[in-house]
């Protein structure tokens, strides 16, 4: 049961995204098209600041506050979604928890006021093995010369910033790379094209490139080589909003099909009369809960300061898993309107969904996430 100050929070959120978002939501993955549109409402209700403290121009919110505004989003459109969660969770957050405060104060309240920061980790070689990145930024005079290219960048085309990775040393093998906040007006930045996707197809992916881009040593974020840890640590935090954004597309899809199986009418009767659907939508919305109260829990040791790692990967992998389950069997409760794309945004949210199960992470990642945690507290007893 959420506190009375989360409900009214989320039925702000609700009210928001069907007054901006639904009526574009069709619109923009037929036409592959970012919410330009969008920025400034975000902006101004505090979508884009949600963990950025008021004294740099943010609307810091508590975690669960911030899952509930990922899930109200993406129950309407999961392009938008995954837009805020990759700017808050991925763009923003590493600058609030390892930026100094020069930083904080050049690039916090730009991010604050509707400007997208990206997330540069991932590259051709180094998904899952994150810590493979060839980029490689080298020391001269003051500066870095960096080399190398990030792929699968949300928002990369209108990010005016990424937080990314390097190598600063000639180990292939060495883990400690560094992060650096990588500006896109430096010469020598630039943003490959827009990628062609099954689904989240408003929000736009490409490739950064950098091509002997000089960098100054101020723009590092934290110790050299410490990037690898910041970026798990930032992971662990971004995989409770890929949950929340997982769970607000199946209750989407979900909530659908339970109006459409109340009133479509076959052998005379709803369809919703035959335990067949409902034994569907009963194990639907069990899930559904489940995987809810996994991610506040996880949102609770967060903000608690308790150790999550464990909990953000089990909540990233149970609400993703649960939600492709459930697009799918929403689809299947609709037949074959279900399939139809524009009449229901049912296809959409089953298409949207998939990501959930690949990005911050796979699910096979999750799981050996979880196991080396659990591994951990019985190893050397
Ligand atoms: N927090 C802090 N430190 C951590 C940590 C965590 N959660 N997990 C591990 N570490 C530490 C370890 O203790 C270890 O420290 P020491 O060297 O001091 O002992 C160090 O980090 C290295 O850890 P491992 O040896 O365990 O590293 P590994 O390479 O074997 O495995 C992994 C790590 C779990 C596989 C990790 O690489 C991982 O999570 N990979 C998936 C990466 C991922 O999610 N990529 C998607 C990026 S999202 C994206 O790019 C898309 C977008 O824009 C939305």
């Amino acid at each position: 049961m959420l506190e009375k100050k989360h409900q009214v929070y989320r039925d702000q959120v609700r009210a928001f995204a069907q007054k901006y978002l639904e009526p574009k939501a069709v619109e923009l993955d037929l036409e592959q098209r970012f919410p330009d549109e969008h920025i400034k409402p975000l902006t101004d209700d505090g979508y884009l600041s949600l963990l950025i403290p008021e004294k740099y121009g943010g609307k810091k919110v508590d975690t669960i506050s911030y899952s509930i505004a990922v899930e109200e989003l993406s129950r309407v459109c999961g392009s938008t979604g995954i837009i805020v969660a990759a700017h808050n969770s991925l763009g923003t957050g590493p600058i609030v928890n390892f930026g100094n405060e020069q930083q904080k104060k050049k690039y916090l309240p730009r991010a604050a006021k509707g400007e997208l920061v990206a997330f540069g980790l991932s590259e051709p070689e180094a998904g899952s093995d994150a810590g493979g990145t060839k980029t490689i930024a080298k020391k001269n005079n003051g500066h870095w010369i960096v080399n190398g290219s990030k792929c699968w960048i949300t928002s990369a085309t209108k990010a005016f910033a990424s937080v990314a990775t390097a190598r600063t040393n000639d180990d292939p093998t060495d883990k400690r790379i560094t992060t650096f906040i990588f500006e896109r007006a430096f010469t020598g930045y630039s943003v490959g094209k827009k990628e062609n996707k099954l689904g989240l197809r408003g929000s736009d992916t490409a490739f950064l490139h950098f091509d002997d881009m000089r960098v100054p040593d101020e723009n590092r974020l934290g110790d050299i080589g410490m990037g690898f840890k910041q970026m798990l640590i930032t992971l662990d935090g971004g995989r409770i909003s890929i949950g929340a954004m997982a769970l607000g597309l199946a209750q989407g899809a979900f909530d659908v099909a339970l109006k459409y199986s109340a009133n479509r009418k076959q052998f005379g009767k709803p369809i919703s009369d035959n335990q067949a659907i409902q034994h569907k939508l009963a194990t639907m919305a069990t899930e559904m809960e489940a995987a809810r109260l996994l991610i506040y829990e996880a949102a609770q040791m967060k903000d608690a300061g308790i150790e999550f790692t464990e909990r953000s990967a089990m909540c990233k992998l149970f609400a993703s898993e649960v939600a492709t389950r459930t697009c799918s069997t929403a689809m299947s409760i609709l037949g074959a309107i279900g399939y139809y794309t524009g009449p229901y945004p049912v296809e959409r949210m089953w298409r949207d969904v998939k990501l959930c199960e690949i990005g911050e992470g796979t699910s096979e990642i999750q799981r050996l996430v979880i196991a080396r945690e659990l591994l951990k507290k019985v190893k050397g007893c």
